[in-house]
């Protein structure tokens, strides 16, 4: 489904990625692992058309992105991948429920079809009665649902996802991993996951190891 081919990339002198070749499978769960300043950002950025790489090809069901314009990519970035960061980013102005429009409004859907979808995905995250709330009054485990749910609402084939429980505390944790494995099963997303959680790699169908800007090892 997402295919890498021969990635690299570098900042001004510093080769920070050296010939990456990868593929995720579609309703695969994969875990990215290595040292800090690996280059793991990198690649998800690279992986979500958020960055390009400086050789080499990303391929989405054999599309190849980097022949999209901007503005074409930045629509198929929208419909085809979630993003979910260590730090939830989400909009402190607005509820937990127009959090989990945004994306769906930016696509051009209706006001009233996103708040339904946004209802039922508030639901499926357990936060029904958590719809009217703001960020600053949502549990850092709460927000960080939230952020799933907005990575969740155009029904993305792939969810990328940046030590998305770097933040939490071990039960908060535990539940927002329980969350994607679940979230697999019923709507069968593909889920890559940057994660220093080791007891979170073991869980995944497949963990990548990068080690200075390479594939050190695949299981
Ligand atoms: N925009 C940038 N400009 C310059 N250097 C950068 C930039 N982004 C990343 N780097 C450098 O590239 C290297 C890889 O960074 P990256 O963020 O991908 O590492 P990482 O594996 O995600 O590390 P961590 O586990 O600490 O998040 C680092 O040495 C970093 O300093
Ligand atoms: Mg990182």
């Amino acid at each position: 489904m997402i295919e890498l081919k021969g990635i690299t990339k570098s900042f001004g002198s510093l080769l920070v990625l050296k010939g990456i070749d990868l593929t995720i499978d579609k309703g695969e769960i994969v875990s990215i692992v290595g040292p800090s300043g690996a280059g793991k950002t990198t690649l998800l950025q690279i992986m979500g058309t958020l960055d390009k790489p400086e050789s080499g090809e990303v391929l989405f069901d054999g599309v190849n992105v980097e022949k999209m314009k901007e503005k074409e990519l930045s629509k198929f970035r929208n419909r085809n991948i979630g993003f979910v960061f260590q730090f939830h980013q989400l909009l402190p102005e607005f509820t937990a429920l127009e959090n989990i429009m945004m994306p769906a409004l930016i696509n051009g859907v209706s006001f009233k079809k996103a708040k339904e979808r946004a209802e039922e995905i508030l639901q499926i995250l357990g936060l029904e009665e958590r719809g009217a709330h703001k960020p600053a009054e949502l549990s850092g485990g709460e927000k960080q649902r939230v952020a799933v749910g907005r990575a969740l609402i155009n029904k993305p084939s792939v969810i990328l996802a940046d030590e998305p429980s770097g933040s939490l505390d071990t039960k908060n944790k535990e539940e927002l991993h329980q969350l994607f494995f679940d979230l697999r099963d019923k709507l069968g997303h593909s889920f890559v996951i940057v994660t220093h959680d080791e007891t979170l790699a073991k869980l995944t169908d497949r963990t990548i190891h990068i080690i200075d800007g390479k594939i050190s090892d695949c299981n």
